[in-house]
């Protein structure tokens, strides 16, 4: 029987290089000292340092399952040893992401993102890693949606028997704290009256109906409703397993190409489009943005090394797409403080908003029924 592994991405923000646009080297090499440290140790079998904006995902591959306490505890401690040099360095808000004192046994609810999955490891198994910036974990339904149920997108939905019999979607209310799970293709309308509102619906895996093998999974973290409040946007992270009856490499990045419309860009209250782009461009600069997204791909051996990264949204076919969100942009951002550049009342319940309602609330006088 083949290996099983878990791959863990488990992400935050924990200080700006400048302002809210990447992160310090200094900052960065602390995560690439005490992830080497947890190879050398035996904890993981193998790790890398991803990076988008001002965020910093730990990518591992481990034996100890899903919501692994030694894992996340780990990951806490690392983001808490990133803070201080952050601190030492005067990096913009230091320690942003990590809203608990103390740690607790998972980071989930602690501000962390993660996104995790284990399974068998084929004897090639290409797998991407989507890290986002300046946006929210529903970001990623649109592309999941594409990738595994439109033949428009992958037609390998349509010409690979494997593929053929559909995909599980598992979609949580993150309001609620309930999930729900569609087939499709059998289901897709049922899906997208939920995953069209990404907001509050949000696709959290993603499995083979044939056989239940697991496909993809997303960090589902929302900061403000952890904190009740804005403290920054989610930013969240995707794993996404690819080739051998799952999408091709092809298929799975296509989605990237539109460019699409997220919520989040500066102060976490702005649509835009969130733009794909290489690591060496993952810095949301103009208006704190725009958004982007940058890929990882990895070669995953079945004694669970990750190998070498490839850069995979780099690529000279994604230019387009970059002109089409700069265009994007430049058009959203004509309409200043109006939405739907400026996200709706209800997404801004957790900005400043409710605030500036309460300070002014006694200056609102009622308008008389009738009167016009
Ligand atoms: C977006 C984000 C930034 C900040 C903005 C203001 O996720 O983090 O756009 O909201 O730079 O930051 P403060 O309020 O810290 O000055
Ligand atoms: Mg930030
Ligand atoms: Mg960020």
């Amino acid at each position: 029987m083949a290996r099983e592994i878990t791959l863990s991405v488990i992400k935050a923000d924990i200080g700006g290089w400048v302002g809210h646009s990447s992160v310090h080297p200094e900052v960065s090499a602390v995560a690439e000292g005490r992830l080497e440290e947890a190879i050398s140790s035996g904890l993981v079998l193998d790790a890398r340092r991803g990076r988008v904006g001002d965020d910093t995902a730990l990518i591992m591959t481990h034996e100890k399952g899903i919501d692994d306490e030694a894992i996340h505890e780990f990951s806490w401690d690392t983001f808490i040893t990133m803070t201080e040099k952050a601190r030492q360095l005067g990096q913009y808000g230091a320690g942003q992401d990590l809203l608990s004192d103390s740690f607790s046994g998972n980071v989930r609810g602690m501000g962390p993102g993660c996104a995790e999955m284990t399974f068998e490891v084929r004897p090639s198994e290409p797998v991407i890693i989507f890290l986002a910036d300046k946006t929210e974990p529903g970001a990623w339904n649109l592309p999941l949606y594409k990738m595994f149920a439109d033949p428009f997108n992958t037609i390998g939905l349509v010409i690979d028997p494997n593929m053929h019999g559909g995909f599980l979607f598992e979609v949580h209310d993150l309001m609620e704290h309930k999930k729900v799970t569609f087939k499709t293709p059998e289901e897709i309308y049922d899906l997208l009256v939920f995953i069209g509102a990404p907001a509050r619906y949000v696709i959290k895996y993603v499995y083979r109906a044939s056989d239940g093998v697991v496909a993809a999974a997303t960090s589902t973290q929302r900061l403000s409703l952890i904190a009740g409040r804005y403290v920054g946007k989610d930013d969240p992270v995707m794993i996404v397993r690819s080739q051998s009856g799952l999408p091709a490499v092809g298929e799975v990045v296509e989605p990237f190409s539109l460019a699409h419309t997220v919520a989040g860009w500066m102060r976490g209250s702005h649509h835009g489009p969130l733009m794909p782009v290489s690591w060496d461009n993952d810095t949301p600069t103009r208006f704190d943005g725009p958004p982007r997204v940058v890929g990882y791909g990895f070669q995953i051996t079945t004694d669970g090394k990750l190998g070498e990264p490839r850069d995979m949204l780099g690529d000279v076919s994604f230019d387009n797409a970059r002109r089409r969100a700069l265009q994007a942009a430049d058009y959203l951002r004509m309409h200043g403080p109006f939405e739907p550049h400026r996200l709706s009342l209800d997404e801004m319940e957790y900005t400043t908003m409710p605030q500036v309602q309460e300070r002014l609330a006694e200056r609102f006088e009622d308008v008389p029924e009738g009167s016009c």
